[in-house]
């Protein structure tokens, strides 16, 4: 399939990480600025094909873990949380989302997270399938989560065997979260 999944650099890649949440996802809500992508605490890759940018991933390790964000909740430096997973319209339907989520496994896996979190809008059913192909479960439903009154499902994959590794978290100096996935 010749995918390949590269780190961006905020502050050269900002805007063109912004430019491409607006081609991928519909409500403008969920499409991330260039200050935002430029944050610490956020890391974002590519995803290319044939070199083309086609996709990116978004996510942060998430200092403020509650089921709901919006409110103030313990540190959990344990937990990875996936902010954005975009791929362009035209590369969709062919299997490029799982090679996407299966990295994000293998990243949280690798850096010694024991959890990743996710939002999915209720009436997301790519993202949902997607994310139960891989064994994320929903741990929550928050009403009236996204502008539009729309219930966000919160979703949730528990990495037990890392849990124990003496691998631990990359530091990653994040200073709130983010509710639009
Ligand atoms: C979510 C997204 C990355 C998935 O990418 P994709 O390449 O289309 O996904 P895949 O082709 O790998 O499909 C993976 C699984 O998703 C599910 N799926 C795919 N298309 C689907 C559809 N139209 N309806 C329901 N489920 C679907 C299936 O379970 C599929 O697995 P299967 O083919 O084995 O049945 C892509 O649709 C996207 O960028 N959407 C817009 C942005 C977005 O909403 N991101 C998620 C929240 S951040």
């Amino acid at each position: 399939m010749n995918i390949a999944i590269v780190a961006a650099v905020a502050d050269r890649d900002k805007k063109a990480l912004a430019a491409l949440d607006r081609a991928c996802f519909l409500h403008e809500e969920d499409q991330g600025e260039p200050w935002y992508y430029a944050k610490s605490g956020i890391e974002s890759f590519w995803v290319k094909k044939d070199r083309k940018r086609i996709g990116a991933i978004s996510l942060m390790q998430h200092r403020t873990y509650a089921p709901d964000p919006r409110c103030l909740a313990k540190h959990s430096p344990d937990t990875l949380y996936l902010l954005s997973t975009a791929l362009l319209p035209e590369f969709r339907g062919r299997g490029i989302g799982a090679v996407m989520k299966a990295w994000q496994v293998a990243y949280a896996r690798m850096n010694g997270f024991a959890r990743i979190v996710t939002h999915a809008r209720i009436d997301n059913a790519t993202s949902i399938a997607l994310n139960k192909k891989f064994g994320f479960r929903e741990t929550a439903r928050l009403p009236f989560y996204y502008d539009n009154g729309a219930d966000a499902l919160v979703m949730e994959l528990i990495l037990s065997d890392t849990k124990d590794s003496a691998v631990r978290p990359r530091e990653i100096s994040s200073r709130d979260s983010h509710s639009s996935t």
